[in-house]
């Protein structure tokens, strides 16, 4: 928490320099031309995203990164503060990806151009183009370790499944990516649901249409939100029994929900071991890989990403057309994106993946 907080006051005092434009080398007052969105302060996820934003960004041009609080509304009024500011481009990530269009749609209005960042904002044509990660090679990624993890031969193996909030379209696709490597298991007896009677109704299906995905995800959602995870994994082990538990396999959509969940299952004396997956390689769930607490994690190194999303950024301010390579649909368009892959981490390579690559020092964490 302290870090955090360290990071957030470095991060301040450096919006304060971004916000300062370069012109000829030397710094001087100008308006802002790229806005920056980000979702939440609350999650070390998009801290790791700021402090990439404001490392890449200065001296690059006049830049204000905002955060919306998890909360569409102050998105708006964020967006809204950046268009009076006078931005050319728009860097969004949306908290919920429809309520966002409204925000798009205002900034497209103004001539701007704009960037979803790693979430898609659904149902507009007022999206340019989208950075992001393979979202459903993280579901798969998840999915295989659990696979990885199985018993040869051995049928029965409780599966719990945890997804993230029906509001993200990522939520769609890792749960898509997922499900697709899992499906197969479940239809032969290897894994065996237990605790979601709408997946086990779908059980014998492998690819899902939106509104299958729907059903599923409404009854295991977090929200992406860490007290839920912990109320729905406690339920969760009321409702089922010890027969149900012993050695368990989890699905857990992402880092924050996972040590939530790790944590229930951890004080359940039925279970014996469990595995469970996460993504985003926050801090505090290296140092539980470390410690065998979180199984693994799916490393999505926003170095990438915010290299990207600021590249595409000056590309169109230099009146040049942004490199894509591929498109998603948002309901409305095909978005032009940029994708970047992804890496699976556990306690075999959490050393060379995530301290030998410069992504964090040796020093956040011990016992490495
Ligand atoms: C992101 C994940 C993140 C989750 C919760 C998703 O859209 O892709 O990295 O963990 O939102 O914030």
């Amino acid at each position: 928490m302290k870090k955090i907080s360290k990071i957030i006051v470095a991060a301040s005092a450096l919006l304060l320099v971004a916000s300062m434009a370069f012109a000829g080398g030397a710094q001087q007052k100008s308006k802002v031309q790229i806005g920056v969105v980000l979702p939440t302060k609350d999650e070390p996820r998009w801290i790791q995203d700021e402090t990439q934003f404001l490392k890449v960004l200065q001296g690059q041009a006049g830049v204000e990164l905002l955060f919306s609080q998890g909360d569409s509304g102050k998105e708006k009024q964020n967006v809204e503060a950046l268009l009076t500011k006078g931005i050319k481009v728009l860097i969004i990530c949306p908290h919920d990806g429809t309520a966002a269009a409204a925000a798009a749609e205002a900034a497209k209005k103004e001539g701007v151009t704009v960037i979803s960042y790693d979430r898609l904002i659904t149902d507009t044509t007022a999206v340019d183009y989208y950075v992001t990660f393979d979202s459903v090679s993280v579901g798969k990624a998840q999915a295989q370790y659990l696979v990885n993890n199985l018993e040869a031969g051995k049928k029965g193996n409780p599966l719990y499944l945890y997804a993230g909030a029906a509001s993200d379209n990522n939520a769609f696709l890792f749960f898509q990516g997922a499900w697709e490597v899992l499906q197969p298991k479940i239809a032969d007896g290897t894994f065996v649901i237990k605790n979601s009677s709408e997946a086990i109704a779908l059980q014998s299906k492998k690819n899902l249409e939106r509104t299958e995905m729907a059903k599923i995800i409404g009854q295991v959602t977090t929200n992406w939100e860490f007290n839920e995870a912990k109320k729905k994994a406690a339920d969760n082990l009321t409702s089922t029994t010890a027969a149900d538990k012993g050695k368990v396999y989890i699905l857990a959509p992402n880092d924050g929900t996972a040590r939530a969940i790790a944590d229930e299952f951890a004080k359940d004396k039925d279970v014996s071991k469990f595995f469970v997956t996460g993504q985003d390689a926050e801090k505090a769930s290296v140092q539980y890989i470390i410690d065998g607490k979180q199984s693994m994690t799916v490393f999505k190194d926003t170095r990438t990403l915010v290299k990207d999303a600021v590249k595409m950024a000056t590309d169109i301010l230099a009146g040049k057309t942004p490199v894509t390579t591929g498109s998603y649909n948002n309901g409305k368009k095909d978005v032009a994106a940029k994708q970047t892959e992804v890496v699976t981490v556990d306690q075999k390579n959490v050393k060379a993946a995530l301290v030998d690559s410069g992504y964090y020092a040796a020093s956040d964490f011990t016992g490495l």
